[in-house]
């Protein structure tokens, strides 16, 4: 065998050994829904939503505006600065499709307790776990508030 021929040969017995790379496609794909079921389930125990029954607001211009501040901090980016699911990383091409907060036919339309339930715990669909990334009770109360008076305006 001439010496250039030696890594084709270990190539073609590696290529032909190995997993393909469908396999291996495969097995990533199911590792990773793997890990997000382990942190929904996680992110579901860990919900207390009797949390919120005893959580107050000096007054509720407080909670408005650590509401925006939140908001705009740590959503706007996909949900768009105005809640029309049109946020900068969808924008530039992500496949995240985040749903409109101002369309009257939303299906969580002025319902606080089940957006508060929804920032906590995520979806395998691109919305993050809050609870899990650490945000704070009132956080969520605060910002679940702005979302659903219509990002503070009505
Ligand atoms: C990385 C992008 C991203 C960020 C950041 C993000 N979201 Fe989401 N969010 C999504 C996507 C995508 C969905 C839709 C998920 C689905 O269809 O399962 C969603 C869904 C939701 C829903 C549920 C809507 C419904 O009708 O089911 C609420 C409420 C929500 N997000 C609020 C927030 C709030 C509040 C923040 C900030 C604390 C936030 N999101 C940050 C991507 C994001």
């Amino acid at each position: 065998m001439r010496w250039f021929a030696l890594p084709l040969v270990v190539v073609v017995l590696a290529v032909g050994c190995g997993p393909t790379e469908e396999e291996m496609a495969a097995e990533a794909a199911a590792v990773a829904a793997a890990a997000q079921d382990s942190m929904m389930a996680e992110a579901v125990a860990m919900f207390d939503a009797s949390v919120f029954d005893t959580l107050t607001w000096e007054t509720p211009e407080k909670r408005a505006d650590r509401g925006a501040q939140v908001y705009n901090f740590s959503c706007a980016r996909c949900h768009g600065s105005e809640g029309l699911g049109d946020g900068g990383f969808v924008m530039a091409g992500d496949t995240l499709r985040p749903p409109s907060f101002r369309e009257p036919t939303w299906a969580m339309a002025g319902d606080e307790p089940a957006v508060r339930r929804a920032i906590f715990v995520g979806t395998k669909e691109g919305m993050p776990h809050w609870g899990l990334e650490g945000l704070k009770a009132e956080a969520v109360d605060a910002v679940a508030a702005y979302v659903v008076s219509g990002l503070g305006s009505d």
